[in-house]
C-alpha cells in the first residue's frame, strides 16, 4: 500500500491536471480518453520490464543505476544524460503547471497577477516553427515554488513520506469527487466532434498530428506524462520489506490505479466541455466550473496546487540522487558527489539542479517542455525494455526474482510501442531531443569516459 502510495504521489500531477486540456483541444478531441488508454499500455510494458530489472538490482535507484549495475557505463550514461529530460525537465513542466493554477486560484480571490509576471516570455508556434516573444518577462510563481523547494531540498527533507501520504489522499479526492461529481452532467454531444458530419467520437484529420488517428497517437505521447513517476516506486526498493515481491506489485498497482482514473477524468472532462475550449492551465477547475460548481472549483484548485507541489518535490529529489550517482561512479565532476556533512545532502547538485529549473521553468511554455519530458522518458523505456531481452539472453542464469511474463512478447512490443508514441511526437521536439543526445555523447567522450571509475580503472589496468 505504501508503494503504490509513493507511486500516485509522484504519478498524478500536472498530466492530468493540466496537460489533458492541451492534448485535447490541440490533438486528440474527445478522443483523448483513447490517447491515455495507449499510453497506459505503452507504460504497462515497459513497466513490466522495468520491474524485472529492478528486481535484479534491489537497491535504491534509478534506470540509470540498473543499467549501470546490469548494462554497463556506457549505456548508463545515455539513460542517465536522458533523466535529465525526465526529471528536471519534469520538474519543470509541473512547476509551470503549478503557476497556472495557483493564478488561477488567487483570481477566486480577486487577486489579479499580472501577466507580465506570471506567464512564460518565450513561445513556440509549432505550425510555423518560429518562436516568438509573448511580451510577458517572467513567470514568476513557477520561479517561486522551484526556488523554495529548492531550499527545502537542500537542508534535507525528513517526514516527506508522510506529507506525501497527505498530498497524495487530497488529490485522490479530488479526482474522485470530479469523477462523480461530474458523471450525471455529461453530454454526449460533447464526444461527438461538432465539426465531424459523421459524429464520430475522433475528429476528423486535420494535418499531422491533428485530430484523427495520427491526433490520438500524438494525444497519447503527449498525455503519457501523466504517467511518469512510477519508475520512482523502485527508488524505495531498499525500504520494501520483500523488494523482489513488492516492487512490481507497487510499479504496476500504481499504474492501473492511475490508468482508470485517469480514463474516467478525461471521459468527465470532454463529456462536460466541449473539447476546443479545454487549452487552458487549468482544465479540471473548468469542468468543475462547468458543472455549476464554483465553490468546488476554488478547492479542486488548491488540492491541485499541493498535488503539484509534491510532485516537483520528488522529481527535483529524484534529479538530484541521479545526479549524485553519475559523479559517484566518475561520470560528472566529483562535485556533484559532495554531501554537506551537517545537513547530510548533496549540496551543490541541489542547488544546481534548483537553477537549471528555476531558469527553465520561468521563461519556457509548458507544451514544449511537457512534450520533451515524453520523448526523453520514452527513450529510457525502450532502452529499459531492450536491456532487458539482452539480459535474458546474454546472462540467463542471473536471478530474476521478477520475471517479465512473456518477454518474447512483452519487451520487443514494449520498446515499439515506446517508439510508435515518440513518433507521434512533432518533428521540433525531436530534433531537440537528438540535440540533447548528441551533446550527451559529447560530454561522454570528451569527459566522462577518461574520468569515470571504469575509464582510470582500465587506464591503470
Ligand atoms: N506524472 C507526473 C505528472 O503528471 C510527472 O505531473
Amino acid at each position: 500500500m505504501s508503494l503504490v502510495s509513493l507511486g500516485v504521489g509522484c504519478i498524478i500531477g500536472a498530466g492530468i491536471f493540466v496537460l489533458t486540456g492541451h492534448a485535447a483541444a490541440a490533438y486528440a478531441g474527445p478522443a483523448i480518453s483513447l490517447s491515455f488508454v495507449l499510453a497506459g499500455i505503452v507504460c504497462a510494458l515497459a513497466g513490466l520490464c522495468y520491474a524485472e530489472m529492478a528486481s535484479i538490482v534491489p537497491v535504491a535507484g534509478s534506470a540509470y543505476t540498473y543499467a549501470y549495475a546490469t548494462l554497463g557505463e556506457f549505456v548508463a550514461w545515455i539513460i542517465g544524460w536522458d533523466l535529465l529530460l525526465e526529471y528536471a525537465f519534469g520538474a519543470t513542466t509541473v512547476a509551470i503547471g503549478w503557476s497556472g493554477y495557483v493564478t488561477s486560484f488567487l483570481r477566486d480571490f480577486g487577486v489579479e497577477l499580472p501577466a507580465a509576471y506570471a506567464s512564460a516570455p518565450l513561445a513556440f508556434d509549432a505550425a510555423t516553427q518560429e518562436w516568438s516573444h509573448t511580451g510577458a518577462l517572467v513567470n514568476a510563481p513557477a520561479v517561486a515554488i522551484v526556488v523554495a523547494l529548492t531550499a527545502l531540498l537542500a537542508v534535507g527533507v525528513s517526514e516527506s513520506a508522510k506529507a506525501n501520504n497527505v498530498f497524495v489522499v487530497v488529490k485522490l479526492a479530488i479526482i474522485l469527487v470530479f469523477i462523480l461529481a461530474g458523471f450525471s452532467s455529461v453530454s454526449s454531444t460533447n464526444w461527438i466532434a461538432e465539426a465531424n458530419p459523421d459524429g464520430a467520437f475522433i475528429p476528423p484529420a486535420a494535418g499531422p498530428g491533428q485530430y484523427g488517428w495520427s491526433g490520438v497517437v500524438r494525444g497519447a505521447a503527449v498525455v503519457f506524462f501523466a504517467y511518469i513517476g512510477f519508475d520512482a516506486v523502485s527508488t524505495a526498493a531498499q525500504e520494501a520489506k520483500n523488494p523482489q515481491r513488492d516492487m512490481p506489485y507497487g510499479i504496476l498497482g500504481s499504474l492501473a490505479l492511475c490508468t482508470v482514473l485517469y480514463v474516467l477524468v478525461s471521459v468527465v472532462l470532454t463529456g462536460v466541455v466541449p473539447f476546443d475550449q479545454l487549452g487552458v492551465p487549468d482544465p479540471i477547475a473548468l469542468g468543475v466550473d462547468a458543472l455549476g460548481l464554483g465553490w468546488l472549483a476554488t478547492l479542486v484548485k488548491l488540492g491541485a496546487i499541493l498535488g503539484l507541489t509534491s510532485v516537483v518535490l520528488v522529481l527535483m529529489l529524484g534529479q538530484t540522487r541521479i545526479l549524485y550517482a553519475m559523479a559517484r561512479d566518475g561520470l560528472l565532476p566529483q562535485a556533484a558527489a559532495y554531501v554537506q556533512p551537517r545537513l547530510r545532502t548533496p549540496l551543490y547538485t541541489t542547488l544546481a539542479t534548483g537553477a537549471l529549473v528555476a531558469v527553465l521553468a520561468g521563461f519556457l511554455p509548458i507544451g514544449l517542455v511537457g512534450e520533451l519530458v515524453s520523448i526523453g522518458t520514452l527513450f529510457a523505456f525502450a532502452i529499459v525494455c531492450a536491456g532487458v531481452l539482452y539480459l535474458r539472453a546474454t546472462q540467463p542464469d542471473l536471478e530474476r526474482p521478477f520475471r517479465a511474463p512473456l518477454v518474447a512478447v512483452t519487451a520487443p512490443l514494449g520498446a515499439t510501442s515506446a517508439f510508435y508514441l515518440m513518433s507521434g511526437l512533432p518533428l521540433d521536439t525531436w530534433i531537440r531531443f537528438v540535440v540533447w543526445l548528441a551533446v550527451g555523447l559529447g560530454v561522454y567522450f570528451f569527459y566522462g569516459r577518461a574520468r569515470s571509475r571504469v575509464g582510470r580503472a582500465e587506464t591503470k589496468g
